[in-house]
């Protein structure tokens, strides 16, 4: 008896070792209830720019999702593709301009900025009603700065969605970590995928104007 009970143990601890943690948002669609446009350096805030896998920070270099300002209830959705084991959602902290260095230093009007006060929503089919499966009530602070923020959001579901409180919800790269059971490799982000039409081709080339830096 003693001795089943120790091979279940072991297989348990191995199942668990087996198992991978993968994002599986790159590459995902994406919707959002606004874009952020700026005819000044013809940058756009598209939510694909979130899941690109681009790691810069920086949103003039276009690698970021920014809701327009008017936007009083902001989200962003990625379509997972199927139903997975998540576990949390990272996000990478827009960092430049130095104004926006700290996320609670005050700016116009004190409200909270870019990435605070969010909820994350799950679903499994775009009609079903959505589940809460994350808050995030905080202000990143500069500890945060170059690391990022995680998000506990431990659901099963192919949906999930960034919905603010309040307007301007900014964020640079999402990752989505999900748990795949007793898989060697993570799945792999769909072939085709566009982002950006004006400025990338399916392959992530720059087919931007030449005086659009794009990192
Ligand atoms: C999605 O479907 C799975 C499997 O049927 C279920 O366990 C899970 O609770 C569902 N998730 C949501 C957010 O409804
Ligand atoms: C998120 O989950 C991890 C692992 O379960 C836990 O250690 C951590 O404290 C959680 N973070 C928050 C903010 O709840
Ligand atoms: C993308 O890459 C594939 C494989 O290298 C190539 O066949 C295809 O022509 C490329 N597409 C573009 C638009 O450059």
């Amino acid at each position: 008896m003693e001795q089943i009970r120790s091979f279940s143990l072991f297989y348990l601890s191995f199942g668990y070792v087996s198992c991978l943690l993968c994002n599986v948002a790159l590459h995902r669609p994406t919707t959002s209830t606004s874009v952020y446009y700026t005819d000044a350096k013809n940058i756009e805030g598209n939510a694909c720019n979130a899941v690109d896998g681009r790691i810069s920070t920086n949103f003039w270099r276009g690698s970021c999702y920014r809701s327009v300002d008017d936007d009083h209830y902001p989200s962003m959705t990625v379509d997972l593709g199927d139903i997975y084991d998540i576990q949390h959602v990272d996000f990478a902290l827009r960092e430049d301009t130095l104004r926006y260095e700290y996320y609670s230093e005050c700016f116009n009007d004190c409200k909270s900025e870019k990435l605070s006060n969010f909820k994350i929503y799950v679903r499994n089919e775009t009609s079903s009603h959505s589940k809460v499966c994350g808050f995030y009530s905080d202000f990143p602070t500069s500890d945060d700065i170059g690391k990022g923020i995680i998000v506990n959001c431990s659901s099963l579901a192919r949906y999930v969605r960034v919905k603010k409180m309040s307007e301007d919800l900014q964020f640079c790269e999402m990752k989505v970590i999900a748990n795949i059971p007793s898989a060697s490799s993570c799945p792999k982000p769909p072939q085709s995928w566009y982002c950006r039409d004006l400025c990338y081709d399916v392959n992530g080339s720059n087919t931007c104007p030449q005086m659009i830096s794009v990192e």
